[in-house]
């Protein structure tokens, strides 16, 4: 799919998506977000933001001298993040995670919530993810459900059929050839989370 497709996608989906297919299960939005480990003060890039569904529960985390750069190809769905007005230190950045507007490692840690799998050309992506992130800084992919889940969700969706988490072993080794080093991947049960580290 090209992205102009990908952005009419998005975009025609931006006034519903919160009713509709966001994560509304704030348990497990938190949990997620604890599990990333961020620090308090934390500079992140939130990559694929849409409305903003998970930016509120990395915010609690990182606190009031953290700051997100929330990035998304969707001008509308990153509207919609915007025009609730969450506090915190945020920048709103309309651009690709595959061409980003931005320095070489200025991010204590990149993450992807629910937005990997629509990449399309996700090396590219990993590239970019691993030129933005300081040494030692993470790249950290989640979903609040299994890769097996989300696969099937989209397989029954035309134009996002082909959007999916790749499997362990082909993750690994395009983190790894991104740069990514300490490669963790968690996935079962109703989460993905997969975790790599930009080497000092
Ligand atoms: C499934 S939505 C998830 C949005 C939000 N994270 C959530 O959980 O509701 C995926 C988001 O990733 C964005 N996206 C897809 N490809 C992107 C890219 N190459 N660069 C930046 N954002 C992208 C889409 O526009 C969309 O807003």
């Amino acid at each position: 799919m090209s992205s102009v497709m990908l952005r009419a996608f998005f975009n025609g989906r931006a006034d519903i998506w919160d009713e509709t297919v966001a994560e509304k299960d704030v348990t497990k939005l938190a949990e997620m977000a604890r599990r990333l480990e961020l620090e308090p003060g934390a500079t992140l890039l939130d990559v694929g933001t849409g409305t903003g569904v998970f930016l509120p529960y990395m915010l609690d985390v990182i606190g009031g001298d953290g700051r997100v750069v929330a990035v998304d190809v969707a001008d509308q769905m990153l509207l919609r993040a915007k025009n609730k007005g969450f506090k915190g230190n945020i920048s709103y950045l309309y651009a690709d995670i595959m061409n980003l507007p931005l320095g070489g490692e200025i991010f204590d840690a990149v993450v992807c919530y629910s937005s990997f799998p629509h990449f399309q050309d996700k090396s590219q992506a990993l590239r970019e993810a691993y030129r933005v992130v300081r040494r030692s800084g993470r790249l950290l992919i989640c979903h609040t459900s299994s890769r097996a889940h989300i696969n099937e969700i989209h397989g029954q969706i035309e134009i996002v059929k082909h959007d999916t988490i790749p499997d362990t072993d082909e993750m690994k080794s395009m983190l790894s050839a991104a740069g990514f080093a300490d490669i963790v991947i968690e996935d079962g049960g109703d989460s993905y989370l997969a975790h790599a580290r930009k080497p000092q």
